[in-house]
């Protein structure tokens, strides 16, 4: 099936539900209206009947104790208009007058023509003729028979059929009205809502181009939408950094494989030529370059052994400040030969982990601060128990690192040095093997640096419970 955009749909809602509601709030008005409307015409005939009956007794002319036919003609016919068919007859039981006698034609055609009115209004209107008899008493005495006859059980004259069309035609002017305003608020609203998320589908395509600088700005106060855009702009940055990153270790891996194989082939070169010759020195100066190769490889196939998922840890329980203080013997001499200080402060911290993997680590690290402290500067060891953590700290006064290389020291090959000199060695591959080794084992590894100051890196592992 085809899908349908937000925008027809939303707007299809909204005037859906316009429809529905106004379809509800137009039949329950009507409903209502017709029911209240019906009680008013039976009260009104009930009281026209009254009115009647008190308006014809008072014909009766009590001085002469007889009807006064004169006045009931008149009458009569005036109700015959208003849709009352009369009929009097006295206490003997004669008709003394009688609408029906006095005019037939005109009787049935004012019951016609009610008929009909109640037919226009409901088209299986159960209606005929009905008349209700009641005596007429003068001075306590009964003096004769008033029958009132009419269109029943309730009826509607020329100006209640008026009212009530004019009222249907009002309700339907209204409900066109606000079913053309629902429509257009519907539309605008629909826009409004959907535009944003076509925004967002528009710099998701871009960014999938490869435009990762491309950013969302869209000034939103739905909280949603406003959390949408944060999302994909965030995914965009972290996407171009991890781009700027993948240029960037090609560019580093380039270097790193050129700078020995330059070195390799010039001596060969050189040693075809008959230049050098093929001595113990000059093959010696190769070996150390093909070594260096090597190391590489080996390091980089370690490295991602230790980020496949499947690694397996010989995992012993062991204590870290023994491991620590083991591994910070074997780096004494160097500190001392370079003239850096080595402090320690141990504490017991038990952990359950593959021993020679952490022994990694502390190598790396201790590696590190010591190769980029100088001379005087000193490197500070700790190990401590912190909550459920074992912790080793390790902090050196050596040269630092800026903010902008920190979020990327980890990275294989990232080295803060660019020039990438040989005399601070390596491959830019040791904190990249720690924090995988870190990871393995449910732990992290924090770094503080200030330029110029020194660095602390934080290696946090879950204790022994
Ligand atoms: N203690 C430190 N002080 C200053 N900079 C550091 C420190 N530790 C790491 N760095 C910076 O982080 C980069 C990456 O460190 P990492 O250990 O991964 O690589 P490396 O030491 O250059 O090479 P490798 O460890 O593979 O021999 C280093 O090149 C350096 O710029
Ligand atoms: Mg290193």
């Amino acid at each position: 099936m085809k899908p349908i955009s937000l925008r027809k749909k939303l707007t299809l809602t909204f005037l859906m539900i316009a429809l529905l509601s106004l379809a509800f709030v137009g039949l329950f008005a009507n409903v209502s209206f017709g029911k209240q409307f019906e009680d008013y015409a039976l009260s009104r005939l009930n009281q026209t009947i009254d009115k009647t009956v008190n308006q014809v007794t008072d014909l009766y002319v009590r001085d002469g104790e007889k009807w006064d036919i004169a006045s009931l003609d008149e009458t009569g016919m005036a109700m015959l208009i208003d849709g009352i068919i009369l009929r009097v007859t006295d206490q003997s039981g004669l008709v003394v007058w009688d609408a029906q006698v006095h005019n037939n034609g005109m009787c049935i055609r004012i019951l016609e023509n009610m008929a009909q009115n109640m037919e226009s209004y409901q088209a299986n209107f159960q209606g005929g003729y009905e008349e209700q008899s009641f005596p007429a008493v003068v001075n306590g005495k009964e003096v004769g028979i008033i029958t009132v006859g009419y269109y029943g059980p309730y009826y509607f004259n020329e100006a209640d059929l008026q009212f009530l069309s004019s009222l249907n035609r009002i309700l339907l002017i209204a409900g066109a009205v606000s079913l053309g305003a629902c429509v257009l608020l519907g539309a605008y609203l629909a826009r409004r809502l959907s535009k944003p998320i076509t925004d967002v589908i528009a710099a998701t395509g871009r960014i999938a181009e490869g435009n990762y600088s491309d950013r969302l700005t869209h000034a939103e106060n739905t909280a949603e939408l406003v959390a949408l855009s944060h999302s994909v702009n965030s995914l965009a940055a972290s996407l171009e950094s991890q781009e700027s990153l993948r240029k960037r270790l090609t560019a580093d891996v380039a270097h790193e494989l050129r700078t020995p194989l330059t070195t390799l082939q010039s001596t060969v070169e050189a040693m075809l030529d008959g230049v050098w010759a093929a001595d113990e020195p000059h093959l010696a100066s190769c070996r150390e370059e093909i070594l260096r190769l090597n190391k590489l490889v080996d390091e980089l196939s370690t490295l991602s052994r230790y980020e496949s998922e499947s690694l397996r840890l010989d995992t012993v329980v062991f204590d870290l400040q023994e491991l620590c203080a083991q591994t910070v013997h074997n780096f004494e001499v160097a500190a001392r030969q370079k003239g850096v200080s080595l402090t320690c402060s141990w504490e017991a911290a038990v952990v359950s982990a593959d021993r020679d993997k952490i022994g990694q680590i502390i190598i790396n690290l201790l590696h590190n601060a010591l190769k980029f402290t100088p001379a005087g500067g000193s490197i500070t060891l700790e190990t401590r128990c912190e909550a459920d953590r074992a912790i080793f700290r390790i902090r050196d006064t050596g040269c630092g690192i800026a903010p902008e290389h920190l979020p990327f020291i980890f990275e294989r090959f990232y080295r803060a040095d660019p020039s990438r000199t040989r005399e601070t060695g390596g491959s830019g591959i040791g904190l990249a093997i720690a924090l995988a080794i870190a990871k393995a084992h449910g732990g992290e590894i924090r770094v503080s640096s200030n330029v110029g100051k020194g660095s602390e890196f934080v290696l946090s592992l879950p204790i022994k419970q």
